[in-house]
C-alpha cells in the first residue's frame, strides 16, 4: 500500500477548515493508503513560542484526528516530538538545502513582510520549516500529502530535496511525493474572509451548539439585503456558503427564498445552525468520548510513535548509509 502522510499545526484548537479541508480528507483515505496523520508541534514552535497552551492543543488536535474518524487499527496517528527521527532527518537534509531554496519560499517571504519595520527577525526554524516539513513526509516514503493550495510551494520544494539527496549520494532511497489536491470545500470563516485563528472568524471543533448557534447568528450575510423583502445574492453571502455544504436538502428552497426576498437572514441563519450542528453530530459524539478517555488518547499517541519510529529508523538507517556515516 502507498502511504500518506498529512500534518496539523496545534498552533490553538482546530477549527471547521481543518476539519473539512484536512481531516475528512485522510479519514476517507485510510482504506486505500497506509496513513500517517500526525500533529506537527515542532511546526507550531516555528513561529509560537508562546507554549503554555501547546500541550493542551496538541492532545485535542489528536482527539480532532480521532473523532473525525481516524481509526488507530488502520491508520498510524502521532505526535510529531515523539518521533525524535525527524529531527535527525531534517538535520541531514539541511546540509543539502541550499539557503536560498527556503528564503524563496512565500511563507517565509510571507514572514519577512509582516516582521518588517518590527525589529523582530524570523528564526532559523521558520527559515527551515520546509526542510523539517520534507522529512517529516520522506521519513515515512510517503508518495502522496493531501494539503491545500498554500501548500503547493513546500512540496515542491520536498520534491527538490529529494532529487538534490539522490544526486549527491548517487541512491533512491525516496519517492517523489505528490500533492494532493482536496477538493476543500470552500468554508469561509463566519465574516466571509478564509477562516483563520489570527483573523478571529472561526467555528472550533470544540465549540459546543450554543456556542456554534451564537457564531452563525453573528454570520456577514448579503450586505445587499436591509429589509427582510429585499432581494438576496446568495451567491455573495456566507451563510448561504455553508447551507451548500452542510444543508443540500434545503438548498434550492433557500436560494429561491432568498432571491425572492421571501426568507429573513435570521430564519436563514437559524435553519443553517440546526443543519450544521445535526451534520457535526456523529463528530461531537466521538468527540465527547474521546474527551472523556483522554488516557486511551495518549496511549494511542505512544503507540503510534512507535510504529512510526520503527518505520522511520529503517529509512534513516538508509539514509545514514548512502551518506556513508561511520557505523
Ligand atoms: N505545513 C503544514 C500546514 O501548515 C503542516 C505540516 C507539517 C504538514 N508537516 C507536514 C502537512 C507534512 C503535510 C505533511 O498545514
Ligand atoms: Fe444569506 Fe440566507 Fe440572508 Fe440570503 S437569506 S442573504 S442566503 S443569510
Amino acid at each position: 500500500m502507498k502511504r500518506l502522510v498529512s500534518g496539523v499545526r496545534p498552533t490553538g484548537y482546530l477549527h471547521l477548515g481543518h476539519l473539512e479541508g484536512v481531516l475528512k480528507n485522510c479519514v476517507k483515505l485510510q482504506d486505500e493508503y497506509e496513513c500517517f496523520p500526525f500533529i506537527a508541534d515542532w511546526h507550531a514552535l516555528t513561529d509560537h513560542l508562546d507554549t503554555e497552551m501547546l500541550a493542551e492543543y496538541t492532545v485535542q488536535a489528536a482527539v480532532d484526528w480521532l473523532s473525525a474518524g481516524i481509526d488507530p487499527q488502520k491508520s498510524t496517528l502521532f505526535v510529531q516530538s515523539h518521533v525524535k527521527e525527524h529531527a535527525e532527518l531534517m538535520l541531514l537534509l539541511s546540509m543539502v538545502t541550499p539557503v536560498p531554496w527556503v528564503e524563496r519560499t512565500p511563507s517565509y517571504k510571507d514572514m519577512l513582510a509582516k516582521l518588517e519595520g518590527t525589529r523582530q527577525n524570523p528564526s532559523l526554524g521558520f527559515l527551515a520549516y520546509p526542510v523539517l516539513q520534507a522529512a517529516d513526509i520522506i521519513i515515512y516514503k510517503a508518495e502522496v500529502v493531501p494539503v491545500g493550495e498554500d501548500q503547493l510551494p513546500h512540496l515542491e520544494l520536498c520534491r527538490e530535496i529529494v532529487r538534490r539527496f539522490h544526486a549527491l549520494f548517487g541512491r533512491k532511497i525516496f519517492p517523489e511525493p505528490q500533492a494532493l489536491l482536496t477538493e476543500t470545500p470552500n468554508l469561509p470563516g463566519t465574516d466571509g474572509r478564509k477562516m483563520s485563528k489570527s483573523y478571529g472568524n472561526c467555528i472550533y471543533l470544540n465549540d459546543p451548539p450554543e456556542e456554534i448557534r451564537k457564531k452563525v447568528m453573528e454570520m456577514v450575510t448579503d450586505p445587499a439585503r436591509i429589509r427582510r423583502t429585499d432581494p438576496g445574492h446568495p451567491e455573495v453571502c456566507t451563510v448561504y456558503a455553508y447551507h451548500r455544504i452542510y444543508n443540500e436538502k434545503e438548498l434550492p428552497e433557500i436560494e429561491e427564498a432568498c432571491r425572492a426576498g421571501r426568507i429573513g437572514c435570521v430564519e436563514c441563519k437559524r435553519r443553517m445552525a440546526e443543519a450544521l450542528i445535526e451534520a457535526l453530530r456523529p463528530f461531537h459524539e466521538r468527540r465527547s468520548y474521546w474527551t472523556s478517555h483522554l488516557d486511551e488518547v495518549r496511549d494511542l499517541l505512544r503507540e503510534g510513535a512507535e510504529k512510526a519510529g520503527k518505520i522511520a529508523r529503517e529509512t534513516l538507517e538508509e539514509v545514514r548509509e548512502a551518506i556513508r556515516l561511520f557505523r
